[in-house]
């Protein structure tokens, strides 16, 4: 009697989280580029599950802009250097010696401040600490059905206010910055500019309903003070990153991940000073958030 999820998924073999956010993938090789009928798996499964991890891809750079692309079409990435000759590809990168905060260590949905936010990232294990450097994701569709029927519709009508002045601003943390960092940072006046987004989005393929606001890029929400703003984002902030919404990845050399940053929000936990860390980063881009 096969399994559910063999059911669903006939050639993979997916090994979901608890709470069904977050699975274990086998069964593609992104080297070899799979077929379309495997494709079509990986896109299921990527709905169902919002983060997918794939052990095992030895990839090269082209090799992982081949995956991207059989995700979408590539994301903008602004305010960091991309790799030379590689302008869709990120290195992120932090040396032994590194003091600087490491990269991504607030909760964030990926340049959420964009008009059009990457729907995904993909995130390749090339170097891994022995120790910390985990991702941490939330599951903003869990934390949206956790609230109350009247919070929901509050919340449904409102529209948050996104920016990435916090982090690449004029005053921002890496103008800021004294301490060496490898990733070469572009801090920019663009970045202070601000864009409005539903503060609750719907999916565009599963239809299910997401909070979408993070500490790192939301700054506000619309026609409201800032003690009010404030007030609501606390409240949603330890909410959506309460214990029973987080998928922890620990990370294996050559796993590539995944996630949707239409329901995830994503943090990226320190702990490894005197080891070097080395992730190679891709986005596909998104639709206008409703
Ligand atoms: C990020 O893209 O926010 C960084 C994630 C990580 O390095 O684990």
């Amino acid at each position: 009697m096969p399994t559910p999820d063999q059911d669903a998924y006939p050639t993979l073999q997916t090994h979901p989280a608890e709470h069904g956010f977050g699975a274990v993938v086998r069964g593609v090789n992104f080297a070899e580029g799979p077929s379309d009928k495997v494709m079509d798996e990986v896109l299921r499964a990527w709905a169902e599950h919002g983060v997918l991890s794939f052990p095992d891809q030895d990839l090269s750079l082209d090799e992982l802009e081949a995956a991207t692309l059989r995700f979408g079409p590539f994301g903008v990435d602004p305010f960091i250097a991309p790799m030379p000759g590689r302008p869709n590809v990120l290195e992120l990168r932090r040396e032994p010696d590194e003091k600087a905060t490491n990269f991504g260590a607030g909760w964030h949905s990926d340049w959420s401040f964009q008009p059009k936010p990457p729907a995904a990232t993909l995130l390749h294990a090339k170097v891994v600490p022995p120790v910390g450097g985990d991702t941490l994701f939330a599951d903003c569709v869990r934390a949206y059905e956790a609230l109350s029927p009247v919070m929901q519709e509050t919340l449904g009508r409102l529209r948050a206010v996104h920016s990435a002045g916090r982090a690449y601003g004029t005053q921002g943390v890496f103008a800021r910055e004294t301490e060496k960092r490898t990733m070469q940072i572009i801090v920019s006046a663009e970045a202070d500019k601000t864009h409005s987004h539903p503060l609750v989005r719907t999916h565009p393929v599963t239809g299910r309903k997401a909070l979408f606001v993070s500490p790192v890029y939301t700054v506000g929400i619309e026609g409201m003070s800032p003690a009010e703003s404030q007030a609501i984002l606390a409240f949603l902030f330890a909410h959506m990153t309460r214990e029973e919404f987080i998928f922890r990845h620990r990370w294996a050399p050559h796993t590539l991940l995944i996630w949707d940053n239409r329901r995830t929000i994503h943090l990226a936990e320190g702990g490894y000073d005197g080891h070097l860390r080395v992730m190679h980063r891709t986005t596909v881009a998104g639709e206008t958030p409703v």
